[in-house]
């Protein structure tokens, strides 16, 4: 597996580790009422499941399953991949703590753009990898 797939799969299962907790916390809170502030683990926990572990997760094996070329770098522009795990994870925290704290809507702006551009460098750098393997491996 390449460096930025460990990275990006490690990543997204810390926050699926998160993620799965707050669920967890909410649901028992659900059975048998006990702290109602629980509930402003909901959106965290969405943010957290959809966007922190499944992009993050399909990034990780995208980059490492998608063909690669027949001459060096073989993974293509690896830059614009750390550049986009980077963007993601601002994201996704910015994200989770505006939603904790109730921050003005200016902040989940810059959460969502942060992850809209690592959406969209990953885009860039997967693109010219979607080819059929007869176009990028050696006969
Ligand atoms: C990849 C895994 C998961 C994803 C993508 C996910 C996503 C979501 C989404 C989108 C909602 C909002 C649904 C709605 O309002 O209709 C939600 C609600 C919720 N999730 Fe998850 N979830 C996941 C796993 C879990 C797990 C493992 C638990 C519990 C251990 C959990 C507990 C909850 C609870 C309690 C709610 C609130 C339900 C309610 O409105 O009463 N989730 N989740």
């Amino acid at each position: 597996m390449p460096r930025a797939s460990v990275w990006l799969v490690r990543t997204a299962l810390l926050h699926l580790g998160v993620g799965i907790t707050f669920g967890a916390l909410m649901l028992w809170n659900k059975g048998l009422p006990f702290a109602p502030a629980l509930w402003t683990l909901y959106l965290p926990h969405i943010e957290l499941l959809l966007f922190g572990w499944t992009v993050q997760a399909i990034m990780g094996v995208a980059f490492w399953i998608v063909p690669r070329f027949a001459k060096e770098p073989r993974y293509g522009r690896v830059r614009l991949v750390w550049g986009a795990m980077s963007c993601l994870n601002a994201g996704v925290l910015l994200m989770v703590v505006a939603y904790l704290l109730n921050s003005p809507p200016a902040l989940l702006l810059v959460g969502r753009g942060l992850e809209l551009l690592a959406v969209a460098l990953f885009a860039a750098h997967v693109w010219p990898r979607i080819k059929p393997m007869s176009d990028v491996l050696p006969p």
